[in-house]
């Protein structure tokens, strides 16, 4: 049996667009309503219906004895105009809070993850300085209202991918293609961050405040071409390092620019990880319009669903221990996962993966929780529903649930705090599971 820390954190981790349906006033909604933004045209609608019905899904949880979940608040239900809270959305996440504490699951929360309500996002969202002062104001507020029910605070979750996806290939809002608007979200969504630290620390000063970034390996497709290493190691710097290093020291550089940010040094407490999957990066002079490379999964590699990605658990193991070796504060693994709606590859997914998070924390890494990405298939951003992430299995019209045996294979990890032996017989053990259950 591979036993894991005493105390480790088992749960999975969603998002509020992603799950709690009609979120009418965010910049998202309003993106889903375009045409060509969302594959097959789909939209978040009712979601995964949370806003009504989250316990449901929070009974589930503890039937799968997961003792901790990542969620997210919505700034634009929070504060849906500048200045203005919703008291009936502050008790409705209070309760959800709380909901969750009296099924024995501690709770991490996301301040901000993806979404901007309209008024912000109609002021420029990222490139406009003054969100910083706009989400620190936010920020506040949810330490004073929410701070006896939540010790993990997460402000803003993958600011590489905002701007990755948001201003450089414009597959998210606000749909940019242009570097110099991504060079003007860089410094604010830093600095935002570090607002948030300081608010979260000076109302709570017992708050620990991490990030959930999205880390990816990046491997030369020829290990032996100098220009696919050195483009491997430019782009590890600007999509992983960069973002952290600022952090930890208050100075971001990178090719995407060089900052000097001093209120940012110091402002993480742990470092949330969000693995999923490796680029092995290919340097292609002529295209420009694709960052000067082309992606090619090793010969060898298992793709997931939908073309999402290479499935590659040593590259969980190598996340971890990088994000140790620099920086030297707990390490919490926010997010990982794969889309996979038949469910063939998930179980073994989470057993590879697991193994290697498991070796990291045999060799020394300080590594307190793991949340699996996701609990419920829910609404996949520009993927819409087409991919499928969840332990749990949603049809968005009905709205039923179907437990998927890697839900009850992850339960019996959760159980025993560990990986039993025998666990690789998933089909015996996911009957074993039902049978408790
Ligand atoms: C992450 C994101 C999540 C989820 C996941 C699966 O980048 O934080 O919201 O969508 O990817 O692709």
């Amino acid at each position: 049996m591979k036993v894991f820390p005493s105390g480790f954190r088992w749960g999975t981790a969603t998002s509020s667009h992603q799950v709690e349906g009609h979120n009418t006033n965010n910049d998202w909604w309003l993106f889903e309503q375009q045409p060509g933004r969302i594959r097959c045209g789909h939209r978040s609608g009712a979601a995964c219906e949370w806003w009504r019905r989250a316990e449901e899904d929070f009974d589930r949880m503890r039937g799968l004895h997961q003792n901790a979940h990542r969620l997210s608040l919505e700034w634009s239900r929070l504060e849906p105009e500048p200045g203005r809270y919703d008291g009936h959305a502050v008790q409705r996440y209070r309760a959800m809070l709380r909901g969750l504490h009296d099924r024995g699951i501690e709770p991490m929360v996301t301040l901000q993850h993806f979404t901007l309500p309209l008024w912000v996002a109609r002021q420029g969202g990222w490139e406009n300085p003054r969100i910083v002062g706009w989400f620190a104001a936010y920020v506040r507020r949810c330490a004073e209202w929410f701070g006896d029910l939540v010790g993990l605070w997460v402000p803003i979750n993958e600011p590489n991918i905002v701007v990755a996806l948001g201003y450089l290939d414009g597959r998210h809002p606000p749909g940019a293609h242009n570097p110099v608007r991504a060079r003007r979200a860089v410094p604010n969504l830093l600095r935002a961050h570090a607002a948030a630290y300081h608010a979260l620390h000076d109302i709570r000063p017992d708050a620990r405040v991490g990030t959930a970034h999205n880390i990816r390996p990046f491997d030369p497709a020829r290990p032996d071409a100098p220009q696919d290493r050195w483009i491997a190691g430019v782009y590890a710097q600007a999509f992983n390092w960069m973002w952290l290093d600022a952090l930890q020291d208050g100075r971001a550089h990178s090719v995407l620019g060089h900052w000097h940010l001093p209120e940012c040094a110091g402002t993480m407490d742990f470092v949330g990880v969000n693995y999923y999957t490796r680029d092995r990066v290919r340097f292609v002079p002529w295209r420009l319009w694709a960052g000067f490379v082309r992606r090619v999964p090793a010969p060898e590699a298992e793709l997931s669903d939908g073309g999402y990605g290479e499935i590659y658990p040593e590259g969980l193991y190598r996340a971890v221990r990088e994000a140790w070796r620099r920086y030297r504060r707990p390490v919490f693994v926010t997010e990982n996962g794969l889309p996979d709606a038949d469910d063939d590859v998930r179980p073994r997914f989470i057993l590879e993966h697991l193994r290697a998070l498991h070796r990291a924390i045999a060799e020394g890494v300080d590594v307190r929780g793991y949340y699996h990405w996701s609990l419920v298939d829910n609404f996949e951003w520009a993927e819409g529903w087409t991919l499928r992430f969840g332990l749990i299995a949603l049809d968005p019209v009905t709205q039923r649930r179907t437990i998927r045996p890697s839900a009850l294979l992850y339960a019996e990890i959760c159980r025993t705090n560990g990986l039993p032996e025998g666990i690789d017989n998933v089909e015996g053990l996911s009957r074993m599971a039902t049978k408790r259950r």
